[in-house]
């Protein structure tokens, strides 16, 4: 069976504070199952993925080149390297997603890890783009990353000016890349009265045509905010609990001052998983520091979902900083 090695971006192991392989393993055994003996190899100095495959159709590159640490892929035959041309696995320029830089940024290919793994988990057949939420979107590195794999992008951001930050940076983004679209910032209003914004953008990809919009607001009002509308995947990157200088980007626990994001997660996730179509995914980052795994675990199967468990779905948890270490977990919607 021919063997293929996969060679990671340069910046993986900065991601990963050195610990990429487990979890671009991890990520491989999930997305792409007809990768068999995957694992970490070293050849001349240079770590790769290793695994081995059938002939490889382009379902199975395509696959491959939407992994978050993929540079290039080669099939080894004996001590020679032949390259492997990939399908382009975004529908637009990466810059979309790596420009904006700012504090409390997630990082972005630990966002695209985390999109693939829980659309990986999404059993619904789709009719169109996925549609996809985070509703805690911060500057929206998981709305661009959703629209970069051609999918609709959905947010709620509760901090009115990252929700500015981010309408402003794709309006000019759109405009100076010359994507045809439309974008535009309207105020929301419950019985006459404005209670926030909503941000809708439609854009021109390879793809076709793609939607973003995302809403301000508390999360925990994300089901009033979008109404009726379903999706396929909700996808993000819960706060941490650490201070921001003197604030904590955890918003609105109940009036109390908790630096916990585990009292938000409790009330948020109920809602979250009624926004989930059947055959849909849930897929949270977030600090173990402050929630143990098993404690999410219960809060996810009390909210109706399946947690996926053992194998590879145990090898994310890696250290972020001294006060972060992070984990997934992603959750079904039977
Ligand atoms: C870890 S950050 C996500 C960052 C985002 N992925 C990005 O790269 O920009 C968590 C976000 O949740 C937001 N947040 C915290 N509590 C919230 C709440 N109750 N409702 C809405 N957003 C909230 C914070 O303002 C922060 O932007």
């Amino acid at each position: 069976m021919p063997r293929y090695l996969m060679l990671r971006t340069p910046s993986a192991n900065r991601v990963y504070a050195g610990e990429s392989g487990p979890l671009t393993v991890a990520e491989l055994e999930i997305t792409a199952p007809f990768a068999r003996e995957v694992s970490d190899v070293e050849l001349a100095g240079v770590s790769y993925l290793g695994f081995e495959a059938d002939a490889l159709g382009e379902a199975h590159l395509e696959a491959v080149a939407r992994q978050s640490a993929c540079f290039a892929l080669f099939e080894a035959e004996g001590d020679l390297l032949r390259p492997v041309a990939l399908p382009r696995a975004f529908v637009m320029d990466d810059d979309l997603v790596t420009i904006p830089k700012y504090q409390g940024k997630t990082n972005e290919q630990f966002t695209q890890l985390l999109l693939g793994v829980t659309l990986a988990s999404v059993t619904r057949e789709p009719n169109g783009p996925r549609q996809i939420l985070d509703p805690l979107a911060g500057r929206g590195t998981t709305l661009s990353t959703a629209l970069l794999l051609g999918n609709d992008a959905h947010g709620v951001e509760g901090d009115a000016k990252s929700f500015e930050q981010m309408a402003s940076f794709y309006k000019t983004y759109l405009r100076r890349k010359r994507i045809r679209h439309t974008a535009d910032v309207h105020p929301v209003r419950r019985d006459g009265k404005a209670i926030g914004k909503r941000f809708d953008a439609e854009l021109q990809t390879e793809a076709g045509r793609l939607t973003l919009t995302s809403f301000t607001g508390d999360t925990r009002t994300s089901r009033d905010l979008f109404g009726k509308k379903k999706f396929d995947a909700i996808v993000t990157d819960a706060p941490y609990g650490v201070a921001h200088g003197a604030t904590t980007d955890v918003r609105g626990t109940s009036g109390r001052r908790d630096r916990s994001p585990a009292g938000l997660l409790r009330e948020a996730i109920p809602v979250w998983a009624s926004q989930l179509m059947h055959g849909g995914a849930l897929g949270l980052s977030w600090n173990t520091f402050g929630l143990t795994r098993e404690d999410l675990a219960s809060l996810l199967t009390d909210a109706g979902l399946t947690v996926r468990e053992g194998g590879p779905w145990e090898r994310f948890a890696h250290r972020v900083d001294s006060s972060i270490k992070r984990d997934l977990m992603v959750a079904v919607k039977p």
